[in-house]
């Protein structure tokens, strides 16, 4: 490794980028959202019927819009630990007549104001695919057959033509289905032990195939890389479900607890995370000779301060609708480890196959609204967004050299974080690329002859002299990406000054000699 130091808190890091050493595509489900019945994430987030800007369906249209400037490809519904005490039914039919009930998860009132029917219809203005999950905690195979009947069947039995009456004449044609949320957690309604969950997600699995062979099932892996049975759960889990499902959960939050510099390794943390799946995966799929690959669905992950007031579900004999929940503000430093995560992610388009920002709107999100009021961007929605709009193709094996880094409790990790993709058709590349130094800007230096002859198209920085800078209602413009002038491109290599604790986009042309 070359790498250097000078004293003047400047660091040294290299890549190098060839159109020849590729990771895989890049997947358009790698920018799934999620929308969970929880505080405001669906009442006077996505839906507000009498806001001045809501549609004649009740869907908020500066959500919507939003929505698709984020760039969001699947979204995840309608949980989360939600899922596990919901009946579909009570969310379908006649609004008037659709009984209110409690949601234990998160100690709340919901109207069923919303359910599948009004969430396709959302998914279709927003453009983006529905990813429906089942309810394994309370309910069983029968009421997933039901759901996926009512879903996915045109017409001509019960739970079809109900939908059907209830105002859509064709079926929605749902591919992605989760088999349950987090059941390996203690927290979930109808929690399991591996072997009671494995047997129910094969059983149910099996089941729902033999109304739609070609559905893409997600078995629950473990809800955090923390859990006691993270490994083992997965191992018994999919030497029960290996054949019948296409993905296994990953789910990760990251919180920044004081420690700057530590809070910049989630990244890395979330890499070695990926790493320990794709080998229990590999294990089960060695011990039972499979030729079919597993892979995984990361449908949960973000920044959450989840220690802080803002995630604390009421009590008592309060159960309020839409309650303020979870409803975290970001900085700058946490855009910046959103932006890692996505970068860390694509990096692993090989076995990352599908993944889900948690959430969309107001609970831990990108995006906020004020009831009967403004929506508005928090920092997290730019490093998405950009990243989303301009990675296509392919993405490229990097062979980085990085100084190493250390804070808190995470040892030795990179510095420099990046990625690179690769559209050949275009005649584009893009460099993702994030200094994960709180203190220290790095010099980096890509060797970029690999790919033809290049040039810089557009070069841009999200960073603050301030990284704890909030985005707010009234202020989420002051901060932006902008213009990194320090980019450079000579005789094959690019040059650009990354300042600490910084999410970067170099966008290159490329004339094809690389493709
Ligand atoms: O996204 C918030 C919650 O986090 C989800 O409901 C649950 O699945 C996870 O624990």
């Amino acid at each position: 490794m070359s790498t250097t130091e000078s004293a003047a808190g400047r660091i040294t890091a290299k890549i190098t980028l060839d159109a020849a050493f590729t990771v895989g595509p890049v997947r358009r489900r790698t920018f799934g959202a999620f929308v969970e019945h929880l505080g405001r994430c669906v009442y006077t987030g996505i839906f507000e019927p009498g806001h001045p800007k809501a549609d004649g369906d009740g869907f908020r249209t500066d959500v919507l819009e939003l929505t698709r400037e984020l760039g969001v490809s699947t979204v995840r519904y309608p949980g989360g630990n939600f899922v596990s005490g919901y009946r579909w039914e009570d969310g379908v039919g006649p609004v008037e007549e659709r009984p209110a009930r409690l949601d234990l998860a998160w100690h709340s009132t919901d109207p069923n104001h919303v359910g599948v029917d009004e969430f396709a219809k959302w998914s279709a203005k927003a453009g983006v695919e529905p990813m429906m999950a089942v309810n394994l905690g309370t309910r069983g195979t029968q009421e997933a057959l039901d759901l996926l009947e009512y879903c996915n069947i045109d017409g001509g039995t019960a739970f079809s033509d109900q939908r059907r009456a209830n105002g859509a004449e064709n079926g929605y044609g749902i591919k992605m289905w989760c088999l349950g949320n987090e059941m390996d957690g203690f927290w979930q309604i109808g929690h399991k032990n591996a072997m009671e969950y494995g047997r129910l997600a094969a059983d149910t699995a099996r089941a729902m195939r033999m109304v739609e062979p070609d559905l893409e099932l997600v078995a629950c892996g473990s809800s955090a890389p923390t859990m006691a049975t993270f490994g083992e759960w997965e191992r018994v889990v999919l030497t029960e479900t290996y054949e019948l499902v296409d993905l296994i959960s990953a789910h990760q939050y990251f919180e920044d607890f004081g420690d700057l510099q530590e809070h910049l390794s989630s990244g890395h943390r979330m890499e070695a995370f990926i790493k320990d799946i794709v080998a229990h995966i590999d294990h089960v799929k060695s011990v039972k000779k499979s030729a079919k690959q597993v892979n995984i669905s990361f449908d949960e992950w973000n920044v959450w301060h989840m220690s802080r007031d803002e995630s604390k579900t009421p009590a008592g004999k309060d159960w309020p609708v839409a309650p303020v929940l979870l409803e975290d503000r970001y900085t700058v430093a946490d855009a910046v480890v959103v932006g890692d995560l996505l970068i860390t992610l694509l990096r692993n388009t090989d076995r990352v196959h599908s993944a889900s920002l948690a959430q969309l709107v107001n609970v831990i999100a990108p995006i906020m609204t004020e009831p009967g009021g403004r929506a508005w961007k928090q920092t997290t929605f730019h490093p998405f967004a950009l990243t989303s709009e301009h990675a296509k193709g392919t993405v490229l094996q990097l062979a980085v050299e990085s100084p190493r880094l250390s804070g808190g409790k995470t040892a030795d990790f990179a510095a420099l974080s990046a990625v690179a993709t690769f559209d050949a058709a275009a005649g584009e590349a893009v460099v993702f690329a994030v200094n994960r130094s709180a203190t220290d800007s790095i010099t980096l230096s890509a060797a970029v002859a690999g790919l033809g002859n290049a040039k810089v198209i557009e070069s841009v920085t999200y960073a603050n002299k301030d990284p704890y800078w909030q985005a707010t209602a009234d202020d989420s413009t002051s901060v932006l990406p902008g213009q990194n002038v320090s980019v450079k491109l000579d005789g094959g290599r690019l040059t650009a000054e990354l300042p600490a604790v910084s999410w970067s986009m170099i966008r290159l042309a490329v004339d094809g000699a690389g493709s």
